[in-house]
């Protein structure tokens, strides 16, 4: 198999998707091996993270496999002025492959640009985040029994929500059906909106949260409001706020439905809601570790069944 890199969720098609999330479905069962031993995974975190990284580094250790990398950039050559291009090309020469999260968009694909070491895009600002979509997809394969034909409801931050990004962009191959539920300010932009109609997608913009929205959803997707991402930190206040689900409005709910959220949580997921069996979100983050051990051992064209 040959390697490559996974910098968007569009870089891979329905098929891949699936052979992916069955391949996370074996990691699941067989968390820990040696397919990794010899291997050596640069993770570099220009931004902030506590799953991402620490799942990506738990996927390398169960495997077998060996990390560097750095968590804070100031401690980085970064803070003295080595360009992003510099420092690829440094990391590129001890390491097989590179997980990066960056704050600038296409930061990830401008990394590939630059080395021949494969690189998996842990998030670069608001654009994408695709390890994060396929944890997502295993969840929802894991607690609904398929991908097609679910009513999604993505809430709070669509603007920003480099997760919510991704997520539409995969699951607008299983015949959806959207609602994004957030102010004017947040909505879905309008590349996506797009995308949806092009593709006949059936799709509602929704700035209440209302008890129909929820009872009709088999997903509903928490995000967080980015303070990180506003220039305008008065703009941030106003719109923090704006949605919070509380476990009472999970009465009428369906049996099926699933609350996920890529964490982590500020006030939109009231603490009443972890002890109701309908919040997924940890396990959503547990399901992380196996996600990406598929990511990396495809990207490094290791078949966990041949070696
Ligand atoms: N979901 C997610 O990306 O979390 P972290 O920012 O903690 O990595």
């Amino acid at each position: 198999m040959k390697s490559s890199s996974f910098v968007a969720i569009d870089d891979i098609n329905k098929q891949e998707m699936l052979d992916l999330l069955e391949r996370a479905r074996y990691f699941e069962e067989h968390p820990n091996s040696k397919i990794l031993d010899g291997r050596v995974v640069a993770t570099l975190f220009f931004e902030p993270s506590t799953r991402t990284r620490l799942s990506f580094e738990t996927a390398v250790n169960r495997l077998g496999g060996r990390v560097i990398g750095f968590s804070d950039a100031s401690t980085s050559s970064t803070s003295k002025g080595e360009t992003l291009k510099d420092t690829i090309k440094m990391v590129s020469n001890y390491a097989d492959i590179i997980v990066m999260r960056h704050f600038l968009e296409g930061a990830a694909q401008y990394a590939t640009e630059v080395t021949d070491v494969p690189i998996v895009n842990a998030g670069d600002g608001a654009n994408q985040h695709p390890s994060q979509t396929l944890l997502d997809l295993y969840s929802i394969l894991k607690t609904q029994g398929t991908l097609e034909g679910l009513t999604i409801t993505m809430v709070g931050d669509l603007k920003y929500g480099r997760t919510v990004h991704s997520l539409l962009m995969a699951l607008r191959h299983f015949k959806p059906v959207f609602n994004f539920v957030s102010c004017p300010e947040l909505r879905m932009p309008e590349e996506y909106i797009k995308i949806c109609r092009r593709e006949g997608i059936e799709f509602h913009e929704y700035t209440d949260f209302s008890q129909e929205v929820i009872d009709s959803s088999d997903i509903i997707y928490m995000t967080r409001v980015q303070r990180e991402r506003f220039s305008d930190i008065m703009e941030y206040e106003r719109v923090k706020n704006l949605y919070t689900l509380r476990n009472a409005m999970l009465a009428t709910s369906k049996p099926n439905v699933k609350i996920l959220h890529p964490l982590p949580r500020v006030n939109e997921i009231d603490r009443d809601v972890d002890d109701n069996p309908k919040a997924y979100y940890f396990e959503q983050a547990r399901n992380g570790v196996f996600a990406r051990q598929a990511i990396l051992t495809r990207a490094l064209g290791i078949d966990p069944l041949k070696s």
